[in-house]
């Protein structure tokens, strides 16, 4: 089938083009803005693959949503595209609430009007799945259960306040026009490709360069880790199996602090690469606490039995095997942070979506 999957340049996205392309029989037609955090060098090893089209496009633009709606004719749209790292929300929101919400509510609209106009046995097979975080729920205190489906909408930042936003745009169509939507709330995901502003990626890249790893406040905030590829699993399970309307909570059932985490990395890279004789010492050396991030949420937990029991869904990796791909990854592939730290992958972005048009 046609797949139309936005945001497919960045972290998740690409590692879901990536799937589709090497594992699945479908046509694959991604839209992404190339925002800083869009890379096409994430695409790189499927971009001029005769099932995979690429349109350097915004969300935002309704009349370029319906040009590529009406050529690419999907049976299923993968929603991933928005603004989603929540220190950014929290110095410059306004792309956060152009994307995140104006952005989704465009790509809603246009799809409803290009899922009305097909035939009524299209109409039935089509889905919208739109990819959201656990962070809509809130702060999850040391007692509480884990979040649910049924858990209440309580975001803390400008990120998880406009992906909330988006979730109540997207049951609202779904409601309203019948409209065959389905959405996922996933805890945070970590592995290949992953912009190095976020913690797993940042701490990596810093200890290899001697940096500080930052920890925000006690360091003894709580999330639930999950491995990018078991998340594209799930994505792709809801959208063959997945009922309309439904919501699906996906997470690691790998709950760990900020300081464990760090103390993960650093221990492995200890054994896979000892620092030299010059800097001697353990990785750890390099672990500071700073000032904390304002309204910092201190735990997020997933209880995802819903998914399992009903798309039979269940995380591949565990949080040792997932940090050993990643920290083997980030090792053998200096060269794709180094482009970002030096500005040149935004160079290559033009050259590969260039090569990609004329092909
Ligand atoms: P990312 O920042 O790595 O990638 C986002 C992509 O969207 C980039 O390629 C960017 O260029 C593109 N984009 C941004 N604005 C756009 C616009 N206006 N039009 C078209 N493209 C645009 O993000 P990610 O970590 O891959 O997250 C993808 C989705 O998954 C987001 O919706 C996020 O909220 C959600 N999510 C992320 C996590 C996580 O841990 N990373 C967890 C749960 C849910
Ligand atoms: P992040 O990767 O930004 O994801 P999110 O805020 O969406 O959960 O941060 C993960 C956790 O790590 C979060 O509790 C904030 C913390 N953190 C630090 O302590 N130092 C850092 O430099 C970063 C980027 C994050």
């Amino acid at each position: 089938m046609n797949i139309l999957v936005t945001g497919g340049a960045g972290f998740i996205g690409s590692a879901l083009v990536r799937y589709l392309i090497d594992h699945t029989p479908h046509t694959v037609f991604c839209i992404d803005k190339l925002t800083y955090a869009g890379n096409m060098a994430s695409l790189a090893s499927v971009i001029h693959h005769a099932r995979l089209h690429f349109f350097h496009a915004d969300i935002c633009d309704a009349a370029a949503m319906t040009r590529i709606l009406e050529s690419s004719i999907p049976q299923a749209i993968i929603h991933l595209a928005a603004e989603s790292h929540v220190d950014r929300s929290i110095d410059a929101p306004d792309d956060f609430m152009q994307t995140n919400i104006v952005g989704t509510y465009t790509l809603l609209q246009q799809s409803l009007t290009y899922w009305q106009a097909l035939p009524s046995k299209l109409q039935d097979a089509f889905r919208f799945l739109h990819v959201s975080t656990d962070e809509v729920f809130g702060d999850l205190g040391h007692t509480k259960a884990k979040f649910t489906e049924q858990s209440s909408y309580n975001p803390s930042s400008p990120y998880s306040a406009s992906k909330a936003a988006s979730d109540h745009l997207v049951r609202a169509w779904h409601r309203t026009y019948n409209f065959p939507a389905l959405i996922s709330n996933c805890s945070n995901n970590y592995g290949p490709c992953q912009f190095p502003e976020k913690l797993i990626p940042l701490f990596i890249h810093n200890a290899l360069a001697g940096l500080p790893l930052s920890l925000y406040g006690s360091g003894e905030q709580i999330r639930d880790w999950l491995y990018v590829d078991d998340h594209v699993r799930a994505l792709l399970a809801i959208v063959e199996k997945g009922m309309v309307g439904s919501t699906y909570c996906i997470g690691g059932d790998n709950e760990k602090t900020n300081l464990d985490v760090a103390h993960r990395i650093c221990d492995s890279l200890n054994e896979m690469l000892p620092r030299s004789h010059e800097k001697s010492g353990d990785y750890k050396d390099l672990i500071r606490f700073v000032a904390d991030r304002p309204g910092h949420d201190q735990r997020y937990a997933i209880d995802a039995s819903f998914i399992q029991q009903q798309l039979g869904w269940a995380p591949q990796e565990s949080f040792a095997s997932g940090m050993d791909k990643t920290l083997r990854w980030y090792l053998e592939n200096q060269n794709w942070v180094q482009a970002i730290l030096s500005g040149d992958y935004q160079k290559k972005n033009t050259q590969l979506y260039n090569e990609k048009a004329l092909s």
